[in-house]
């Protein structure tokens, strides 16, 4: 049951020296790749990085985040760039009509950089974290590296950005569950006064 897994899930940082088998890695990218996008746009690349040098320089790219480099996969969740001439300002205004101004005012490239729908490659990724859940790999996501670096790295074109990495493996050891507010504190009925 998907709930079970979630009870039990955690980030995992240290990892096996295993690799992922591809049929299970073609499954998570089967999970990213059916996964719902606004319009069913499918605005997104899923760069895979098994390479142990260039996961190092990953690693590095990520302020610090040593413990990258030990991990067999990296799913690089890659988003595009929405384009000011297929009318994504005018979409932005309807739906925050009290910044229309502001938003026609901004610079192309700030309006690029601040529009980026990094969200449409979070619901991707979490497909494919549940999927490796069930074959007993762990993850972790990283959204706290030098964007612009990692696109260097990965040879990206200008139309896509890196948005998160998916650092997958199977964990080295076990780990207890982070924890929650209760249920009660997050949720509410109709209204929320
Ligand atoms: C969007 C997002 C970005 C994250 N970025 C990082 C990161 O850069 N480095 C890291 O070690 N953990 C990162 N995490 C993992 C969180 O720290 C972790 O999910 C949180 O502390 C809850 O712990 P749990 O995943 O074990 O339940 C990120 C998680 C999310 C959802």
């Amino acid at each position: 049951m998907i709930i079970e897994l979630l009870r039990n899930r955690y980030s995992v940082r240290k990892f096996q020296d295993k690799k992922i088998p591809d049929e299970i890695l073609r499954n998570l990218l089967e999970a990213g790749r059916l996964s719902p996008s606004g319009g069913n746009e499918q605005p997104w690349l899923f760069g895979v990085v098994t390479d142990g040098d260039l996961i190092k320089e990953i690693a590095g790219a990520a302020y610090g985040q040593e413990w990258i480099a030990g991990a067999p996969l990296l799913i690089i969740l890659c988003i595009r760039i929405i384009e000011d001439d297929r009318g994504a300002r005018e979409i932005q205004k309807k739906r925050f009509p009290d910044h229309a101004d502001a938003i026609d005012a901004m610079d192309k490239d700030l309006y690029t950089a601040l529009n980026l729908e990094e969200h449409q490659t979070k619901i991707a990724g979490a497909h494919m974290a549940l999927v490796a859940l069930e074959h007993g790999i762990g993850s972790t996501w990283v959204s706290h590296f030098e964007v612009k670096k990692v696109a260097e790295l990965l040879k990206l074109s200008n139309q896509y950005v890196p948005s998160e990495i998916l650092v997958l493996g199977y964990p080295a050891e076990e780990s207890t569950c982070a924890p929650r507010k209760e249920l009660q504190e997050l949720i509410f009925y109709d209204t929320a006064d």
